[in-house]
């Protein structure tokens, strides 16, 4: 078996660590089960490009399981933690490329070790594995079955080779799942987020303004947790609509300018680029802090930043200063990459059950689909979205009421009004 991790001997503590994640992961659990007994994936490739933590950790045990032959890369240099690689090669034997801090270089290496496996299905988080299949090893692209694709920047992406004519399988959007993203985009990101500037800076938030850029799923989770922490949160969007709801969630909503005049913590979750750039570090206060809970990082504008500083140093784990010519200092977490990940362990167990049951059964799907997929993106089936919420609560021991007869007779009539 190939593999290129950092180091096998911490395997036993990624082990203890990924079955902890497991006990909070009841719907993948009992999917794993079903493909013990079943084996649905039974020979099928799948190459994985995901977040190398606990909780995919659990997924990938889920596919190998039902009969799947899995390789995983990462799909960020600075989310990899190192003692879940090394497991998943020792106890789990999966085939793992993955380590901690890897340059670009081997970041994109890997994601060829993984292609090599020549996989059927691929699983992307940003559809870096997708985008690298169909330019660089485009003559495999006959032999990949569908694809699913576990976030929005992804999902973007993706859509956006759709509707260029150059998408050459179909691929399943597991983020656009409603057990998915209104639950990991929203806790999952505003905890792992907070938790993220917490864990680097040990900072107190309460008082403290805090600006979110993006009031997209994420973003509402974010504003949602700072301000249960007592920060004063600052919207800036460009969508009316979303800016009128975070006005009418009861948070301040400002424009960018104005905002980087007044804030003490930036958080950017966009997906799109150059949110915070050279106008707005000129008027950033002294001590002003960035980070970025987006998928790729460039959402701050790292360069200029850089390029205007005249010292950059890193003044604690996760924490680099960036001196102004006017003395200003400016900080800048995880190099501008996902702080949830970086400098945290990214969105808790619990709502990562609900998007990786997603992601298994979505495998499972397009597996016994086989050639009866077009080449566009898809949605994952609503069985199995509303089947994966019906679960979640089962484990949760939640239980709900169902419609009286006359309650459904009554929303399918038409003729009973006042
Ligand atoms: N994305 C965000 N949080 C994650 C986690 N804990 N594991 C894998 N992917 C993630």
């Amino acid at each position: 078996m190939d593999y290129d991790v950092k180091d096998l001997a911490l395997a036993p503590g990624g082990k203890a660590r990924i079955e902890w994640a497991g006990l909070e992961m009841k719907v993948l659990e009992s999917i794993r089960c079903r493909f013990e007994a079943e084996r649905p994936l039974e020979g099928a490739r799948i190459g994985a490009c995901l977040h190398v933590t606990t909780e995919t950790a659990n997924l990938m045990a889920t596919l190998k399981a039902g009969g799947a032959e899995v390789a995983l890369c990462a799909s960020n240099p600075l989310s990899t933690q190192d003692d879940v690689a090394a497991s998943l090669v020792q106890d789990f034997e999966i085939s793992v490329f993955a380590i901690n801090g890897e340059d670009n270089d081997t970041y994109y290496s890997h994601i060829d070790s993984v292609l090599a496996t020549r996989p059927q299905i691929t699983m992307d988080d940003g559809a870096d594995l997708v985008s690298t299949l169909h330019t660089k090893r485009k003559d495999q692209v006959g032999e990949v079955i569908a694809g699913t694709e576990e976030t929005t920047t992804g999902v973007i992406r993706l859509k956006s080779m759709e509707s260029n004519g150059v998408l050459l399988y179909p691929v399943v959007a597991v983020n656009n799942a409603f057990t998915k993203h209104y639950f990991d985009n929203r806790y999952g990101t505003g905890q792992s987020t907070i938790d993220g500037i917490i864990r680097a800076t040990n900072l107190l938030l309460a008082g403290k303004r805090l600006v979110v850029f993006g009031y997209g799923w994420c973003g509402k989770g974010i504003a949602l947790r700072a301000r249960g922490m007592g920060a004063n949160v600052m919207v800036v969007e460009v969508d009316p609509l979303r800016a009128l709801e975070a006005a009418m969630d009861g948070l301040e909503v400002s424009t960018s300018m104005n905002a980087a005049r007044v804030g003490d913590i930036f958080v950017t979750a966009t997906g799109d680029t150059h949110l915070l750039r050279k106008e707005h570090f000129e008027v950033m206060k002294d001590r002003a802090l960035m980070c970025n809970s987006g998928h790729f990082d460039v959402e701050i504008d790292i360069p200029a930043l850089e390029g205007m500083s005249k010292n950059r140093r890193t003044v604690r784990e996760f924490v680099e200063e960036f001196e102004m010519a006017d003395g200003r200092r400016i900080y800048l977490l995880a190099e501008g990459r996902l702080v949830n990940l970086a400098a945290a362990e990214g969105h808790p167990a619990s709502v990562m059950d609900m998007s990786f049951a997603n992601q298994a059964l979505t495998a499972e799907y397009v597996f016994n689909h086989t050639g009866d997929l077009e080449r566009r993106v898809y949605d994952v089936p609503e069985e199995i979205d509303s089947e994966i919420a019906r679960v979640k609560l089962e484990t949760m021991g939640i239980e709900i009421d169902e419609l009286t007869p006359e309650q459904e007779e009554y929303l399918r009539s038409w003729t009973i009004g006042t």
